[in-house]
């Protein structure tokens, strides 16, 4: 290939269809060198035996490689490909340069540079590795330096790095740019969902002191199944077996815990046992919710344009939804002011409704309700509002996190009503936590306290049998 040439393909090459028609015809280039580091040309003679891919060494042949494909590419062609072609011709480019400028790479490493520039140029750059990695649930970024991920439950600190800062805000900015937002000083907090429908969110300086920080929430491409939340301990047969009757049974169930905890995937769980019969509106400010049933309408928020305006909240579409005719309103987690109008519509027939909250335990969760009805402006006497909720609510689901990064249903309780000024629960089942093992992994049992809750009445009217020791006091579950 002659030196002085940009690309001279002799036979049309994969590659050729990624620049544009100018580039097809040879273009006069005094100096390659530009590739090079600087001072003197990449080294050309590949070290012993180097098995090892990243160092400063390829960090520099990536970037150079990158930023000549930035410079050769028609970014219109590009965007019409599908991602698949695109991949293999980004392969194709990428081994095309490295033969141009006689880069002496071993197997491991050209494999590498291929790698990263494919991720780099369609994907999000280094968490692209932990994106491809199932078993990664969570993936922290605080700061181009630091990167966190949560395996099985665990977190644990990755070898995955960015560049610097201004790599990490680009990989930030393609991610909420793609659906139509923009992080900058003045919006420097936002919310955002990677197109497989993982949650984002990210923080960007004066903000973020320590750098940009990314958090994403992965999404379970195949959702839990009630079977795999029993698999993993977070519930017993029995308890499932209740919860699933409380669904049909439409009773109004509200799931509570703290961040991360697993309510939004019991939610999900849950849902999975309305009659595919119904027609179901879910309410979300990022829509995770993977409901199966066919009748499923999904709505999400949107949050203020750069000049304040156009927000429109859960309270917004809860209060829509109910022009809808939904048979059942399923809202992700309630936060504020919705909660008033989502307490009336579980009271006037929009039974079998159910939400998330984020609370520390189950009497915790109905506090935290009352305050939000007070946020929703209504002015009423707390006892007004206690009714309110006990009235609602059938049902309060208690999951929690566990040192060991195990998700359990810590406590499932029954509203039975008002006594004096106080909201009354009694619960059905919890889970004791007896010790840790050495190796840090909690102990423990299920128990059901042996009270039969009031509503097991209701589901029986509803033709929904239980197994009859169900409520039976019992130990020795785990
Ligand atoms: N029962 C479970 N067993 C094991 N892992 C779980 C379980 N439930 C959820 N997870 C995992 O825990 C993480 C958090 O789950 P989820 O989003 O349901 O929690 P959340 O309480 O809704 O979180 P947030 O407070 O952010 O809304 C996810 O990565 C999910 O895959
Ligand atoms: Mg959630």
């Amino acid at each position: 290939m002659n030196p002085n040439l940009r690309y001279q393909f002799e036979t049309p090459s994969p590659a050729t269809s990624l620049l544009g028609a100018e580039h097809l015809q040879p273009v006069h280039m005094p100096d390659i060198r530009p590739l090079m580091p600087s001072p003197g040309p990449i080294s050309t003679v590949a070290p012993a035996q180097s098995t090892k891919t990243p160092g400063p060494r390829m960090d520099d042949i990536k970037t150079r490689i990158h930023q000549e494909i930035l410079s050769l590419m028609d970014w219109q062609r590009m965007e019409s490909m599908p991602p698949e072609r695109l991949r293999t011709e980004l392969k194709a480019l990428t081994e095309e340069l490295i033969t141009t400028h006689k880069l002496a790479l071993n197997e491991t490493e050209r494999r590498h540079i291929i790698q990263v520039i494919q991720d780099e140029m369609l994907g999000l750059g280094p968490i692209e590795s932990l994106l491809s990695d199932p078993t990664v649930s969570d993936i922290l970024v605080n700061g181009p330096f630091q990167v966190y991920a949560e395996r099985h439950g665990k977190i644990v600190h990755t070898d995955v790095q960015f560049d610097n800062e201004a790599h990490l805000l680009r990989v930030i900015d393609r991610i909420v740019s793609r659906i139509g937002r923009r992080v900058d000083e003045m919006s420097p907090m936002v919310d955002a969902r990677l197109p497989d429908g993982s949650r984002v969110n990210a923080v960007i300086p004066p903000l973020a002191i320590d750098g940009p920080l990314l958090s994403i929430r992965r999404f379970a491409v195949v959702p839990f199944s009630v079977q795999d939340l029993i698999s993993m301990g977070t519930l017993t047969d029995g308890m499932a077996e209740l919860i699933q009757g409380l669904v049909r049974a439409r009773l109004n169930v509200l799931v509570s815990g703290g961040t991360g905890s697993g309510k939004t995937t019991l939610l999900n769980v849950m849902s999975a046992s309305i009659p595919a019969n119904e027609r179901i509106i879910t309410i979300e400010d990022a829509a995770e919710l993977q409901l199966q049933q066919p009748h499923v309408v999904r709505m999400e928020t949107r949050p203020p344009n750069i000049e304040g305006k156009g927000e429109i909240s859960q309270r917004d579409l809860l209060r829509n939804s109910l022009r809808m005719r939904p048979d059942r309103i399923i809202m992700g987690e309630v936060r504020g002011g919705e909660v008033l109008d989502m307490l009336q519509a579980m009271n006037t027939g929009h039974d079998g409704s159910m939400t998330t909250i984020h609370a520390n335990s189950a009497r915790d969760a109905l506090t935290r309700l009352e305050h939000m009805l007070g946020m929703a402006g209504l002015k009423a006497e707390s006892r007004a509002m206690r009714q309110q909720i006990a009235a609602a609510l059938s049902v309060v689901i208690q999951v929690s996190r566990l040192s060991d990064g195990q998700r359990k249903i810590t406590s499932l309780q029954e509203i039975t009503g008002i006594e004096g000024d106080i909201i009354s629960m009694q619960e059905i089942f919890r889970f004791e936590q007896t010790g840790l093992n050495p190796d840090g992994r909690v102990q423990g049992q299920f128990v059901a306290t042996g009270i039969r809750p009031k509503f097991a009445q209701r589901l029986v009217t509803r033709g929904i049998a239980l197994s009859d020791k169900l409520f039976e006091p019992t130990q020795g579950w785990s």
